[in-house]
């Protein structure tokens, strides 16, 4: 099992999903990570893994986008939202590698590792290494342990719907196995929820001449 039902299993509609990120402040984050972190030139084809409804999309332009989730009314939603702006797949991660994507310049997994388990978080950053072009870059961003982070902070953490939240040092040993020196920045604020995220950056290199 990956996802906690119960109090969670509403959030799998994308109406009650959008709305609940609306009021947590999720929304207004995932416009400053876009702006700052991911940051897509124009031309740029993006794949978004564990897309949801594609929200990363409002806040990139002028990009070719591919969202992957293996939630059906997410990806409808995705499809009736942005229409022909995004190419929407429906599928598991477990199966990247029957999908037939194409090389993409950034691929992107917001929220999307602490729902996998070591053995598929692995396999899937290492099919996502095969997926970039030469120069391309790996962006993740999830919640994690760390001993700065305060009560509030954890507890959060430890309610996630995503089974698979680890220590803030975890989500960069998981991805040595497919990138060099993937970088981890760890973010922690009220947004206004409180949260407390790792984020990896990896590059894999530019082709040699
Ligand atoms: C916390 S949500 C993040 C959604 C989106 N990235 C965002 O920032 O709004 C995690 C997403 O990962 C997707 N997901 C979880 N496990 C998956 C799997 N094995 N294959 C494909 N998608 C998965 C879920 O359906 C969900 O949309």
């Amino acid at each position: 099992m990956s996802e906690r039902g119960g109090l969670w299993r509403p959030l799998e509609n994308p109406w009650v999903y959008e709305a609940f990120h609306h009021l947590i402040g999720a929304r207004r984050w995932l416009r400053r990570f876009a702006t700052d972190v991911v940051r897509p030139k124009a031309g740029d084809r993006i794949l978004d893994i564990g897309c949801g409804p594609g929200a990363l999309l409002r806040y990139s332009n002028n990009v070719s986008y591919i969202g992957l989730d293996r939630n059906e009314a997410y990806i409808e939603r995705g499809r009736a939202e942005f229409g022909t702006r995004g190419t929407f797949v429906c599928g598991d991660v477990a199966d990247f590698n029957s999908f037939g994507l194409p090389r993409v310049d950034i691929a992107v997994a917001i929220g999307v590792l602490h729902h996998l388990d070591d053995e598929l978080a692995t396999n899937v950053l290492k099919s996502t290494y095969e997926t970039l072009k030469p120069g391309g870059r790996l962006v993740t961003a999830d919640p994690c342990v760390h001993p700065e982070q305060d009560a509030l902070q954890r507890f959060v953490v430890s309610r996630d719907r995503g089974m698979h939240v680890r220590p803030f040092d975890q989500y960069a040993e998981i991805c040595q196995s497919s990138f060099d020196n993937p970088v981890a920045t760890y973010s922690r604020g009220y947004a206004p929820f409180p949260y407390s995220i790792c984020i990896l950056q990896a590059t894999r290199p530019p082709e040699l001449r």
